[in-house]
C-alpha cells in the first residue's frame, strides 16, 4: 500500500510535469514553480516554528522543560533527510502528536499538491550531497 502511494505520487508528478511542460530543477524531482508555491505556504504555516530559513531549532536534540523536543531544522542540517518522500508528506499531513510530539497536522489545511510544494521548498535548502543521500533512502522504500 505504501509502495503504491509513493508510486502514485511520482506518477502524478510526472503527469503534471508533462501536462504543463514544466522542467524540474536540475537533479531534483520538483519544479521551480513548486518551490515558489511552497515558499508562500511554508512562510504562512511552518516558519513560526521551524524559522524562515528552516534552521530552527539548533538544539533540536535537547527536550524542552515540558519534555517535548523542539521543532528540528528542516534545512538539511538535522535528521529530516533520512525520511523518504512519503514519510515527509505524512508527517506534514498528520503532525507529530500520534508519536508523542507536538507538531500539528496540516491535512485539513494543505492538500496533497500543497504538501509536496512545501517539501520542494524545504529540499531546496538541501545541498546536492544531502539531496543525493536522501534520494538513495527514498529509492530504497519504493
Ligand atoms: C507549532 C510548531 C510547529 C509548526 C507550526 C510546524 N511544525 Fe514541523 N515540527 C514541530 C515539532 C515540535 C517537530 C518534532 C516532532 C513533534 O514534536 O511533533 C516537528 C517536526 C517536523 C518534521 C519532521 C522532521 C524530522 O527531522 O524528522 C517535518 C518534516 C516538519 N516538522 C515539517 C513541517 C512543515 C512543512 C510545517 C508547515 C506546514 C510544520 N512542520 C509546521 C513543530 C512545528
Amino acid at each position: 500500500m505504501r509502495i503504491v502511494t509513493v508510486f502514485s505520487l511520482v506518477a502524478l508528478l510526472a503527469a503534471c510535469n508533462t501536462a504543463h511542460q514544466e522542467a524540474t530543477v536540475p537533479g531534483r524531482w520538483y519544479t521551480a514553480e513548486q518551490v515558489t508555491a511552497g515558499k508562500d505556504l511554508y512562510m504562512t504555516h511552518c516558519a513560526v516554528c521551524h524559522a524562515e530559513d528552516g534552521s530552527a531549532t539548533v538544539e533540536w536534540r535537547t527536550p524542552g522543560a515540558d519534555g517535548h523536543y523542539p521543532p528540528p531544522p528542516l534545512n538539511g542540517s538535522a535528521h529530516t533527510w533520512h525520511h523518504p518522500l512519503e514519510v515527509l508528506e505524512s508527517t506534514i499531513a498528520n503532525g507529530g502528536v500520534e508519536f508523542g510530539g507536538v507538531m500539528p497536522g496540516f491535512a485539513a489545511t494543505l492538500d496533497g499538491d500543497e504538501r509536496l510544494a512545501v517539501i520542494a521548498w524545504i529540499q531546496n535548502f538541501w545541498s546536492d550531497d544531502i539531496y543525493s543521500r536522501w534520494t538513495e533512502i527514498n529509492e530504497r522504500t519504493q
